[in-house]
């Protein structure tokens, strides 16, 4: 298949409509200054062949795409024990919502809303320094130095009220072990990771690979934990839109308030594309019609 040449048209087709709709996201002063008029798009196949096209090598803030390497952490490291904290069922509510954690008694949802990945990064900075660790399996995975935007971090540590009260919220069922001030300082560096598309669709490649390392080829998770990655991306990965994702794209997606989302066709490759400017879910608004364009047009789907 000519990915090359399908990746330029995408962009061709897509870029007059930048700028027209969506809004970036405003609740991280620091996201607030990105300018909305960028688009790229990446991908990488499971033998390694790559295409990218428009702004495919501009890095940007992963935000929640950092919580498919947060859970895919506390897998290797915990395997099942990893599920007796954290659900695995959709919330069909906003991201950062506190709505459920009261009658569910602390536990969040799904590991892909806020609530879920701190609680996943508690259990990791019990294990190690959860921040390290981030960049030490994203720069393996890309053959690239990968690091945190410390202006991004900052701003979130310094507007990040609800996560906070999460947090402590979790905290006061007992679901949280470490000091709350300490997992919240590995969450928003991990939310704050700066990466591009072309690095994003190479980092996820294990994910279509039956969780063998895109470059070393080392078993990173087993077989069946990367298919449960995939099964939670369809059904979380991208929050009270998962519906909307799978009715369009159908794919497994990932997405983050930067305006990035990964996607999963197990077996044959992963994507990534990017546009600042997002719909009231938070998700890129430029990058689902972008899936869609290319699902529709490829008729790669999981369905
Ligand atoms: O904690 C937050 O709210 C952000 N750092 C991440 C949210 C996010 O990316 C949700 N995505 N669509």
């Amino acid at each position: 298949m000519q990915f090359q040449a399908l990746l330029e048209e995408i962009v061709a087709t897509l870029r007059p409509e930048l700028g027209r709709e969506g809004q970036v996201a405003s609740y991280i002063p620091a996201l607030a200054r990105v300018p909305a008029a960028q688009f790229g798009i990446a991908l990488r196949t499971c033998d390694g062949h790559e295409a990218q096209a428009g702004d495919s090598t501009t890095p940007f803030s992963i935000q929640s795409i950092s919580k498919l390497f947060t859970l895919t952490l506390g897998m290797r490291e915990m395997g099942e024990t990893l599920w007796e904290r954290i659900g695995r069922e959709p919330s069909g509510n906003p991201f950062n919502s506190l709505v459920q954690l009261e009658s569910e008694h602390g536990v969040p949802r799904n590991p892909f809303i806020n609530a879920g990945a701190i609680a996943v990064t508690d259990r990791l900075v019990s294990l190690f320094d959860a921040k390290a660790e981030m960049l030490t399996l994203l720069s393996s995975l890309c053959e690239e130095p990968i690091r945190y935007d410390e202006e991004v971090a900052a701003s979130e540590a310094a507007t990040g009220f609800r996560n906070v009260a999460m947090a402590n919220f979790m905290k006061s069922f007992g679901r949280i072990d470490n000091d709350v001030a300490a997992v919240l300082d590995a969450y928003f560096h991990h939310c704050a990771v700066r990466m591009s598309c072309a690095q994003l669709a190479r980092a996820v490649g294990f994910l279509c690979r039956d969780g063998v390392h895109p470059a070393t080829g080392q078993q990173l998770l087993t077989e069946r934990q990367a298919r449960r990655v995939n099964s939670l991306m369809l059904t979380c990965g991208t929050y009270d839109a998962a519906g909307e994702f799978a009715f369009r794209i159908g794919l497994p997606c990932k997405s983050g308030v930067g305006g990035g989302i990964v996607a999963v066709v197990p077996d044959r490759l992963t994507l990534c594309v990017w546009s600042p400017a997002l719909e009231s879910s938070g998700n890129s608004l430029l990058g689902m019609k972008a899936l869609e364009m290319f699902t529709a047009k490829t008729g790669l789907s999981i369905f």
